[in-house]
């Protein structure tokens, strides 16, 4: 965007809010003529900082965020929470920026509690349709050949489920926020179940979680050799308690509910098992009461993350719009985005890695003149396909689903910059 004429006009603009007489000043120059204008304490009074010596480095032998980002935290709806043990909670994603969650930041979703397992306790069973069942000890895991590190988007399959019958919640952290994006460090699936050695009918693999809800999916055998893990890092480090520890499987792409955590068990066999999980729950009801038998693929999507209700626009001038974009059928091509309710188009500019199955962070740097906005982004991925707005959804699946809504989000930014969850057809 430097090159863009309109954009180096709204640089002037900016430096002109800051205090500068003529355009063309550095920002050093309009920060010393704003200086000039008003004495601002924070200039002219020496800080406290300034002045003592600082923290220890024992002070925090494991680093937390600075006690200014406290309000950056997961958050739950309290009306979406029925206990605490079988719950919910959501990333920030207004607050963050490019494509890592941390890792104290990535949402949780639990059905029977977060267990605390001793990892010298823990193992890993493969059994079923396999010439050599088998038990791994963590140890084991660590030092078998083979070792990745890959980042990959989770999303559940209930992410913006509560936003089927029309805008409900104010912030993108609640209507988008049940996604995370992690680098994972462990073993590609296919070189335990070859270890194991598959038998020829087997053809569906049934990951088990050791929490109390012993939480198991049925996956297709391609699908587990082609790209599934079995991991016991994110981030560089181990996985959090609540994302697994210290064993989950990773399923590419899929929906989020697959991945299961504490990973305990993983049974081969000739057919799907047809499991809770994976009937009552996670099942789309389409408008004439048939339900779709699977939809594992989380299909692309993305939002705008800034502006948005929790990260509302303060200043007129020069802004950065900022978003994220994801496909769970490979990678994103492109991310347009409108701010006149559709109107006109732009390609937004992707910034950082932009790897299969990963969110993609995507920015337009704009000049806002304090009018109102709606606006919204379309994600499109490398197998064509284009994010669906929430009514084209409507027409195919009815309004009974609350799975799989990966409909295209619209925000209304008011004049005074506050930002508010809306739908437009
Ligand atoms: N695995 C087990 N063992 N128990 C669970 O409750 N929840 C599933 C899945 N794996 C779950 C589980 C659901 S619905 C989702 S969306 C993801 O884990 C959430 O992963 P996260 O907590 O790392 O975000
Ligand atoms: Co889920």
């Amino acid at each position: 965007m430097d090159h863009d004429p309109q954009f180096q006009k709204s640089r002037r603009g900016f430096l002109g809010g800051l205090g500068a007489t003529a355009a063309g000043l550095s920002l050093a120059q309009a920060g010393a003529a704003r200086a000039q204008a008003k004495p601002d304490p924070a200039i002219t009074e020496i800080q406290d900082w300034n002045r003592y010596l600082g923290d220890g480095v024992a002070a925090n032998p494991y680093g937390k965020p600075s006690k200014f980002e406290k309000g950056v935290v997961r958050r739950d709806v309290e009306w979406l929470t029925a206990s605490r043990e079988s719950s919910v909670n959501f990333t920030p994603l207004h607050a963050l920026d490019g494509i890592i969650t941390p890792n104290g930041l990535c949402f949780e979703r639990h059905h029977g509690g977060s267990p605390e397992i001793d990892p010298s306790k823990h193992r890993l069973m493969i059994n079923g349709l396999v010439d050599k069942p088998l038990v791994f000890t963590m140890d084991d895991l660590k030092r078998f050949p083979g070792r990745v590190n890959k980042v990959f988007f989770l999303e559940c399959a209930a992410n913006g489920g509560m936003e089927w019958k029309g805008a409900q919640l104010n912030g993108c952290q609640f209507t988008h926020g049940m996604v995370h994006n992690v680098m994972y460090t462990g073993l590609p699936l296919k070189v335990l179940l070859d270890e194991a050695g598959v038998k020829t009918n087997g053809k569906w693999v049934m990951p088990e979680g050791a929490d109390s809800s012993a939480m198991t999916r049925s996956i297709p055998i391609e699908k587990a050799m082609q790209d599934c893990l079995v991991v016991w890092g994110m981030n560089g480090e181990a996985l959090r308690q609540e994302q697994g520890y210290p064993l989950r499987i990773v399923v590419p792409g899929w929906e989020g509910n697959m991945w299961v955590k504490w990973l305990r068990r993983l049974e081969v066999g000739d057919q799907p098992w047809h499991h809770r999980e994976e009937t009552s729950k996670y099942t789309d009801l389409l408008a004439d009461g048939r339900s779709r038998r699977f939809t594992w693929i989380m299909d692309a999507k993305s939002v705008v993350t800034s502006p948005s209700p929790q990260a509302p626009l303060k200043h007129k001038g020069p802004n950065v719009l900022s978003g994220l974009a994801w496909s769970g059928r490979g990678t994103i091509r492109r991310v347009d985005v409108t701010i006149d309710g559709g109107k006109n188009w732009q390609t937004a500019r992707i910034d950082g890695p932009v790897l299969p199955m990963s969110l993609t962070r995507f920015y337009v740097d704009f000049n806002w003149d304090g009018r109102e906005m709606l606006i919204q982004s379309r994600a499109m991925d490398d197998t064509g396909y284009v994010q669906p707005t929430k009514d084209e959804l409507r027409k195919v699946r009815g309004l009974n689903s609350i799975y799989h809504n990966n409909g295209i989000q619209t925000w209304l930014v008011r004049s005074n910059g506050e930002t508010e969850n809306v739908e437009i057809s």
